[in-house]
């Protein structure tokens, strides 16, 4: 076969064989395909779709590109969960440790940033010297022993979306439903889970603007997992404001710990109890949502989730000590206030470009050799709803340069829309697929 062919194919709007998929998978992960030839295709994949068979090939191809884990020797039933991404979207960091407190072992494959959303490990790599490669052993050693691993895509576990990511991330390409189907679900058949909370994200901060477009691609994702026969539910949820207050790596670890302390922001700890207690309904560990709210409550309060986050910071080489003085997590140069530039309500939040100015700030790649600063980002105690006076202080940007910070501070201001009426707080969630 040759790559030329396939891009073609795809580019004239043609549906791709089962053979033709399977490889391309191939060969991508032998690194026989340039970086061009592959980008050529996923352009062609976003422009043109795929059939729910292409779908599921790729997904199915991409999952058998490395290793596919059976977990059973070391946990008998393994929970996983996954956001299609936003800003601000730090869930994992509390969502994790809340379900393993619970006692149900969750071993997860995260992401770096994509587009303007950010990523689990950039966000866990502000810790000094935590590591998401690991090699199987590990993964299962830890997962026995602690009930929680946060691992990356490596040669080992689906080394093809981890290619194809890198390349979406700077080639407009992310947006594609059949694209984030498949990058999502194969790495979770591939991680071994028995059940996967999948948390798709729907709005202007979303790769999905709409709830149809968001339930739409919710529903192939469930269908993925039933076919492979994981226990797989969708929460369709709200990204038309950023999730918590902090945007940005550090910040966002911040804000995370502050959650497993007890404290944090209401939407955030409202969102992230919603999705451990779907989880622990998935593993069979509560009777009904408002009991796993509870539970989920428990652990939170008397601190055991934050042992489990503490216990996975230092397994994975992390400094623990970062987790219980998190000034000591990067910290930006410059800090200011971002003040209200006028008396209103704020009727709209251009989320995505909320997280492109964190991106342009540094905390995100604009190509795939950039280096992330781990400190910068945004504390916008800002929500759709909230009425300001002129000059009052919305939240902070942390930045480690002044150019930028002026830009940044741009941006997010234009990101914002305000009205003098009244505006409703927007919902968490729309709805659940199962
Ligand atoms: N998360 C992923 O892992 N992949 C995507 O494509 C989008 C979100």
């Amino acid at each position: 076969m040759r790559m030329v062919d396939i891009i073609e194919k795809k580019r004239d709007g043609r549906d791709l064989t089962t053979d033709e998929i399977t490889w391309f998978i191939h060969e991508l992960t032998a690194e026989r395909i340039p970086d061009y030839q592959t980008a050529a295709l996923l352009m062609a994949i976003f422009l043109r779709g795929m059939s729910r068979r292409e779908t599921v090939d790729l997904t199915l191809a991409i999952a058998r590109s490395g290793d596919q884990l059976d977990l059973h020797d070391v946990a008998p039933f393994v929970v996983d969960k996954h956001s299609s991404g936003g800003v601000g979207d730090k869930t994992t960091l509390v969502v994790q440790p809340l379900v393993a407190a619970c006692g149900v072992p969750v071993g997860k494959m995260s992401g770096r940033g994509l587009g303007s959303s950010g990523g689990t490990l950039d966000k866990m790599e502000s810790f000094t010297g935590w590591s998401s490669a690991m090699p199987l052993a590990q993964f299962k050693r830890q997962l026995a022993e602690i009930g929680l691993v946060l691992a990356g895509q490596t040669a080992v576990l689906a080394p093809a979306d981890g290619k194809l990511y890198a390349l979406r991330d700077v080639t407009g390409t992310v947006a594609s439903t059949p694209l984030i189907a498949a990058s999502i679900m194969s790495k979770k058949l591939a991680a071994g889970a028995d059940a996967i909370l999948l948390d798709v994200k729907t709005g202007s901060g979303a790769f999905m603007p709409t709830v149809e477009s968001a339930r739409e691609l919710a529903r192939i994702m469930v269908d993925i997992g039933a076919d492979a026969g994981r226990k797989t539910v969708a929460l369709i949820s709200d990204m038309n404001q950023p999730l918590g207050h902090a945007i940005g790596n550090a910040l966002e670890v911040k804000e995370a710990i502050a959650t497993l302390q007890g404290g944090g922001p209401a939407d955030f700890w409202a969102h992230c109890r919603e999705v451990a207690a779907h989880m622990l309904l998935l593993a069979g560990k509560a009777s009904d949502l408002d009991a796993a709210k509870t539970m989920v409550t428990e652990v939170r309060n008397d601190g055991r989730a934050l042992q489990k986050f503490r216990d996975m910071v230092t397994a994975q080489g992390g400094d623990g000590r970062q987790v219980d003085n998190p000034d000591l997590l990067p910290q930006a140069q410059l800090v200011e206030p971002i003040h209200a530039p006028q008396t209103g309500t704020i009727a709209t939040i251009d989320t995505a470009a909320v997280g492109w100015a964190a991106v342009h700030l540094g905390g995100g790649r604009l190509v795939k050799s950039d280096q992330i600063d781990h400190a910068v980002g945004f504390i916008l105690r800002a929500k759709v709803g909230d009425h300001f006076a002129a000059g009052e202080t919305m939240g902070e940007i942390h930045a480690n340069d002044a150019t930028k910070l002026a830009q940044a501070r741009q941006e997010l201001l234009t990101a914002i829309q305000w009205t003098g009426e009244t505006v409703r707080p927007l919902p968490h969630f729309y709805g659940t697929i199962s």
